[in-house]
């Protein structure tokens, strides 16, 4: 019986890893083996203090990546058992893996898995056709598969309601020179391996756009070419707020993203009615539930396109020392 997960387990996890979604691409993560555990822990050198001053979108970031680490080792046969927070005096080590009994991946977790590298945030417009009723069922099962759920935003009243809260969130943020300048310096005009590539960045916004579009540089938006009239609002809810929570919320957030890929959607994120504690507190009082909104996302039928670049896999590896 092996005694621990080995560098190169570590390596090929990793690389799944920081596939995942992070704030402004920051990808705020390091991966280490410790005792023959797979950890997972903030880079603080990557945290965004302005825009992120609680450390909720670093969490969230850690726990999506998280979910893949888990995708990984389980798609290899070797699942993890997994602790979050693993150390009261270390709150930077997110969560700790050690190897569970060996095992068969199960369908679903090949199919997730082989939805990792298909996955990407897709800021541009969505065809109007409707997402199938069974289809929105899956979105809501990944959601409770990791303690979570999604609340879909139904009918002309509730989206505009929820774009009203999203639109003076953006503009309560957009305020704050320190936000904006978070946001342009992790924009990225040329190649990079990490920040928000402008051509990732979607359209630029217009007036007349229902849902506020953080700008990441926008690309030039073809007359006529609107967003759908419509679009499904989702809302992932945990069901506190604690540290802990939002990294149970990030692993949830991956499943559902990598769940809508796998059946052909597109997914782009909002966060800015998530960032204002006021407009928070108003969207969780108009979704009338208990818990706490931690992300929101637009989920539809997209056009194709790439997925962003992230740092090589040895750059985020805390590797032992070879002994001499
Ligand atoms: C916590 C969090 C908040 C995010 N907020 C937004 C947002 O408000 N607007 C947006 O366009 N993208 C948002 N994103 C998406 C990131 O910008 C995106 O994941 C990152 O640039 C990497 O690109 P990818 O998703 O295509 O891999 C968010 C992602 C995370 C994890």
């Amino acid at each position: 019986m092996d005694v621990g997960y080995t560098v190169e387990q570590l390596r090929a996890a990793a690389a799944d890893a920081v596939r995942a979604p992070s704030l402004h691409n920051t990808q705020p993560w390091r991966f280490r083996l410790r005792d023959g555990g797979i950890e997972l822990a903030v880079d603080p050198t990557r945290r965004l203090p302005a825009t992120d001053p609680s450390g909720w979108g670093v969490r969230l970031s850690g726990g999506a990546a998280l979910h893949n680490l888990r995708l990984a080792l389980a798609a290899a046969g070797t699942p993890a058992s997994v602790r979050l927070r693993p150390y009261p005096g270390e709150p930077d080590v997110l969560a700790r893996l050690v190897p569970d009994l060996p095992r068969r991946p199960t369908p679903t977790e090949l199919s997730l898995h082989a939805a990792v590298p298909r996955r990407f945030s897709n800021r541009r417009p969505f065809w109007p056709d409707p997402v199938p009723a069974d289809v929105r069922w899956r979105l809501g099962e990944a959601a409770r598969a990791e303690q979570c759920w999604l609340e879909l935003v139904i009918g002309t009243s509730a989206v505009n309601a929820f774009a009203e809260i999203a639109r003076s969130a953006h503009r309560v943020l957009e305020r704050d020179p320190a936000y904006r300048a978070e946001r342009i310096a992790w924009t990225r005009a040329a190649p990079a391996d990490d920040g928000v590539p402008a051509a990732a960045g979607g359209p630029q916004s217009e007036p007349q756009d229902l849902l506020p579009a953080r700008g990441f540089g926008g690309l030039d938006r073809p007359p006529g070419r609107d967003f759908e009239p419509e679009p499904l609002v989702a809302v992932l809810i945990s069901a506190g707020n604690t540290a802990t929570d939002q990294i149970v919320a990030g692993q949830a957030l991956q499943r559902v993203l990598l769940t809508a890929t796998d059946a052909g959607l597109a997914v782009s994120m909002l966060s800015q009615p998530i960032e204002v504690p006021g407009a928070r507190e108003q969207l969780r009082l108009s979704l009338g539930r208990f818990g706490t909104p931690q992300m929101v996302l637009r989920i539809g039928y997209g056009q194709p396109g790439r997925a962003t670049p992230r740092r090589a896999v040895d750059e985020v590896l805390d590797l032992p020392v070879p002994q001499v």
